[in-house]
């Protein structure tokens, strides 16, 4: 990442291609999208996919500003909501867009949260086999994660993000003011992915975040703009460095082993950003119970999220059979084994055992371990709360 003339703007370079994509974020930016679209993916018609909440709130200033540079953009819209990122949504806005006559030479503007940035983005990746797409998050954990990284994909009956494929942005444009919209909790959600950021790469940021948090959560654009910088750049060196999944990208995945157990046990009940929340304690109180993190990095992880509305999700914690078996059935565990990634100290990274990033529980005594981490992370949520 090569931060590019002004502080708002960032470079990601596009792992095993020539090429790299802009992410610019900056306040107000949504009324110039069209003038950056053009620019970043010349096309001859541009599609606008939205979901109904934020084709209501923001499709008008969005079309407005293609209107502004000679196109009349299509708006097409789905229902909110993760079961739209299922092939049948697929097909049906692809659909659309072959009804309307979008060529080759079209382009998608992917313009929501991350089930847009997903479902508009695999259309992109599929349409004539393959068409630009710009992605425009709309949601705290889309303009921190899923914008920036190049995945796209549907969900099946079998589990999510099952079919998929990598297709980078030809642009990015984070705009910090549409957060006013979205609601607290929401907010709360794409904070995680901050924190998470900030746990395993940058310590300082941590602490800004922590005295930050009021401000953030209340979407002020000053505090917002510098978090998505500073996260989008950690997100883009982790994934520069490793485009497959093998290596360092593999640290993005702090607090998810638990994390998509926890959303699995609750049946999809809990908002992502705070299954991962309470992910993150559980796999910091596993690093120190294996003498693998520094002692006061869950401590001091807590205290963070708590000021950040991500405290304690469960009052006792899960049972630790029934959080193994749910881990188990996640499609990243590599030969049936489970597989974590845990912090050396708040800010860093552990390397696991041959130079990677991730390792598995002790052979004898796993749910021995599991059970008093959880007992530790729940301490400290409450401790904090
Ligand atoms: N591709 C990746 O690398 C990646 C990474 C992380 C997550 N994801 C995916 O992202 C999805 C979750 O994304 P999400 O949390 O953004 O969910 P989402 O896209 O469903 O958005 C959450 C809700 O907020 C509403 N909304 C969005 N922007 C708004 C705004 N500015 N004002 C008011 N309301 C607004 C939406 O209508 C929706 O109801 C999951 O499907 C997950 O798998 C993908
Ligand atoms: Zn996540």
């Amino acid at each position: 990442v090569t931060a590019a003339g002004p502080a708002t703007e960032l470079r990601v370079r596009v792992p095993d291609e020539a090429g790299s994509y802009r992410v610019l974020v900056e306040p107000g930016a949504l009324a110039r999208l069209g003038e950056l679209a053009v620019e970043a993916a010349p096309a001859h018609r541009y599609a606008v996919i939205a979901d109904a909440t934020v084709a209501e709130l923001y499709a008008d200033p969005a079309a407005e500003s293609f209107r502004e540079q000679g196109h009349e953009p299509g708006v097409y819209t789905f229902p909110p909501g993760e079961p739209s990122k299922s092939r049948e949504e697929w097909a049906r806005l692809t659909d659309a867009l072959l009804a309307d006559g979008v060529g080759r030479d079209g382009a998608v503007v992917a313009l929501g949260g991350g089930v847009t940035g997903d479902l508009a983005g695999y259309v992109a990746a599929t349409y004539m086999r393959g068409i630009p797409v710009v992605q425009v998050p709309t949601t705290l954990l889309a303009m921190l994660d899923s914008s920036v990284g190049g995945k796209t994909g549907v969900d099946t009956r079998h589990g999510k993000n099952l079919v998929g494929a990598f297709h980078h942005p030809a642009l990015v444009v984070v705009d910090p003011e549409v957060l006013a919209t979205l609601p607290r909790r929401e907010r709360a959600a794409g904070l995680a992915e901050g924190v998470k950021a900030a746990a395993l790469a940058d310590g300082d940021l941590l602490g800004w975040i922590h005295d930050s948090a009021g401000a953030l959560l209340d979407a002020e654009p000053g505090p917002v703009t510098r978090l998505v910088e500073r996260g989008v750049a950690i997100k883009a060196d982790v994934v520069a460095e490793d485009p497959g999944e093998a290596g360092r990208r593999a640290v993005l995945n702090f607090g998810h082993t638990v994390g998509h157990a926890l959303e699995r046990l609750a049946g999809y009940r809990l908002l992502h950003g705070h299954a991962v929340a309470a992910g993150m304690r559980v796999e910091a109180a596993l690093g120190e119970v294996l003498g693998v993190t520094r002692e006061g990095t869950l401590e001091r992880l807590a205290g963070t999220l708590s000021v950040c509305g991500l405290g304690t999700v469960h009052e006792s914690g899960p049972e630790p059979g029934a959080l193994m078996e749910a881990m188990a059935t996640d499609k990243k565990a590599r030969e049936g084994k489970v597989r974590f990634v845990l912090l050396e100290r708040s800010g860093r990274a552990a390397r696991g055992p041959g130079g990677t990033y991730t390792r598995s529980l002790p052979r004898d005594g796993a749910r021995d371990v599991l059970r008093e981490a959880i007992g530790r992370a729940v301490a400290a949520a409450r401790a904090s709360s």
